[in-house]
This record gives C-alpha cells, structure tokens and sequence, in this order.
C-alpha cells in the first residue's frame, strides 16, 4: 500500500504509530493498532510498575504479531530512569523519549536494539534530539491532544522537513485519511495518532472519557496546565496539555491559584471535573469503534486521495 521509511524500517504495511498516550494507550490499544498495520506505542507513566509493563507488552505482542514500543516522557527520567530500563528488558523495536534532552538514554536504546524516535515542538527541539543521535523525529503540533508546545502542526512539520535529514514524522490534528494524506503528500515518513483513537474500546481509563469524546466538537478542547496542577505532575512549564472543556477547567483554567487549591477541588471520579486529553481532531472522533478499524479506514482513505495524483 505505502512505502515510506516507517513501513520499510519497522516491516509495517501502514505508516500510522499508535501514540503513546500514558493512562490510555496499554497493550490492547497497541497490540491492535500494530495489528492493523501499523505500530503500536504503550504510553508509559511514571506511576506504571515493571509488572504492568510485562502485562501490557505481553498482550501487545500476543494480539499484533508485529512490532510494539514503549513511550516515555524524557524529563521524567532524570531523578529516576528505572522505567526506562524496565522498558528495554522488554526488547522494544521502538521507544519514544519525548519532551525533553534524550542524548543520557539513546545509547542504551540502541544497545538493547531499539529505534529512537522524538516528539518535539519546535526546532530548538530538533537540533537538540538531532545531537543525541535520534534516529526520527515527529513534529508535535499546538493541535494535539494531551502535552504539546504551541507551535502548529503544519508550520512545524513544514519547518522541520525544510531544517533536517532525519525521517520526518507528523503528530497533532491527523485522525481522518484526509490528514495522514496530507502530511505524507508534504513530505512526512508518516502520523502519529492518538485523540483519533480514543474512543475505541481497547483504551483504558475511565469510560465516561469514551463517551465525552464522541460527543465534543473540534471547538471542546483547551490548553491548559490546570490539571497537572492539580494532580501535582512536575511538568516543565513550557509543555501544557491540552484536554476536553468541563467544568472544572471552566472554573479554574486561567486562574492563579495554589495547587492546593485546585487538588481539593479536583476528583477524577467525577465525569464533569476529571481530565480528559484530547486534542482538536476530536471533532472526527465521532461513534466508540475498534481500533484496527479505525486504523484500517485512515490508511485507506489516505491511499485513495494520494492515488487521484498518480
Ligand atoms: C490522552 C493522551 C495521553 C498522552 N500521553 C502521552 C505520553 O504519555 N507520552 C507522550 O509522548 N505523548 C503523549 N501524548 C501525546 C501523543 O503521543 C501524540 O503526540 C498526540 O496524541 C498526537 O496528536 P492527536 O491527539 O491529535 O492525534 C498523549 C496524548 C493524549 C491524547
């Protein structure tokens, strides 16, 4: 179907990379969208244990029968990068370090025979990914859902494909074949996809996120730093997250107050107040269906469109 230097590396047949989504994207999500075609990335968090990592790796690879690879916040690693070896006992064919310096690491990913690949946000961020020896990038847009910078996707992917002989890869905003078509036809190796996935029934996490992301517009989302306040994450500052609107980011999105504060008055019990990551092409999030499907119809769509200029 596709050729590009995503399916030739990793011996996939569609050039789509589940992504990482930590606390959404377990071994189920992966393990189908790997087979589908494409490659499927566990999100990994810090809280994650080396038991729920030798789960969730173990079903990725039961259900996919083809590549799988981890995700990891790269500044989460500095006190402490016990996830990550955890990680690389695993054989991963990928691991993802993204948001951050990955030059400590990629000598130890490559040891254990993985690909690096990095999420970045502007193009400070390619040249410090492209000193530590990356072997590809994926320009994250402003679009994205969960933590991104705030540039756009397509000035940055136009940017970093102009800045860079490394493979190029696009994330943020692609969630239809219209959208994988159009950073292929620009020059990408290929998508990054979350948001479109995550209303597919193999994702984790609470079920009332399933059902808000079907029903939230394109126009439902905001990019704040309200929640990792209030659940006391340690993001650097320059990354906020971007999630659905509700009630609580009505009330506190903006607002100068103590985490503290917000903590007491954060609880993800709560449909209407806990966070749900999202990013903007929500609005093409629109029924709860299977992962592969949701894959397969993207990479089908693509070709479709791709092949009216053949
Ligand atoms: C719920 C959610 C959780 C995410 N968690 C992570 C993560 O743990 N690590 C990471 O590198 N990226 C994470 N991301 C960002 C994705 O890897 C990816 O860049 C993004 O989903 C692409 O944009 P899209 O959502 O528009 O497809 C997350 C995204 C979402 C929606």
């Amino acid at each position: 179907m596709f050729e590009t230097w995503l399916t030739r590396t990793l011996g996939i047949s569609v050039p789509l990379v589940g992504a990482p989504m930590g606390g959404r994207a377990g071994g189920v999500l992966a393990g189908e969208v790997t087979r589908a075609g494409g490659l499927g990335l566990i999100g990994a968090a810090r809280y994650n244990t080396p038991e729920w990592l030798e789960a969730e790796v173990r079903t990725a690879r039961d259900i996919g029968d083809g590549p799988v690879g981890f995700g990891l916040m790269t500044w989460s690693l500095a006190d402490d990068d016990s996830l990550l070896a955890a990680v690389l006992e695993h054989r991963p064919q990928v691991v993802a370090l993204s948001f951050g310096d990955p030059a400590p690491y990629v000598d130890r990913v490559h040891e254990a025979g993985a690909l690096v690949i990095s999420q970045i946000n502007t193009l400070d961020d390619l040249r410090v990914v492209e000193a530590a020896g990356v072997d590809a990038v994926v320009a994250q847009g402003h679009e994205a859902g969960g933590h991104t910078g705030r540039v756009g996707t397509l000035p940055l992917l136009q940017e970093v494909l102009e800045s860079t002989s490394l493979p190029v890869l696009a994330a943020g905003g692609i969630a239809t074949g219209r959208g994988l078509a159009a950073v292929l036809a620009a020059g990408a190796q290929g998508a990054f996809v979350g948001t479109a996935l995550l209303a597919s029934p193999e994702t984790v996490g609470p079920v009332y996120a399933r059902t808000k992301i079907v029903d939230a517009t394109s126009a439902d989302t905001v990019y704040t730093d309200v929640f990792d306040r209030a659940r006391h994450q340690p993001w650097p500052s320059r990354w906020g997250g971007r999630a659905l609107v509700n009630a609580f980011t009505e009330r506190w999105h903006g607002r100068d107050e103590s985490e503290d504060i917000l903590a007491e008055a954060y609880t993800g019990d709560d449909p209407d107040i806990g966070v749900v990551y999202a990013g903007q092409a929500v609005g093409s999030v629109r029924a709860e269906r299977p992962a592969g499907d949701v894959i397969r119809e993207i990479a089908v769509q693509a070709e479709a469109l791709l092949s009216r200029f053949r």
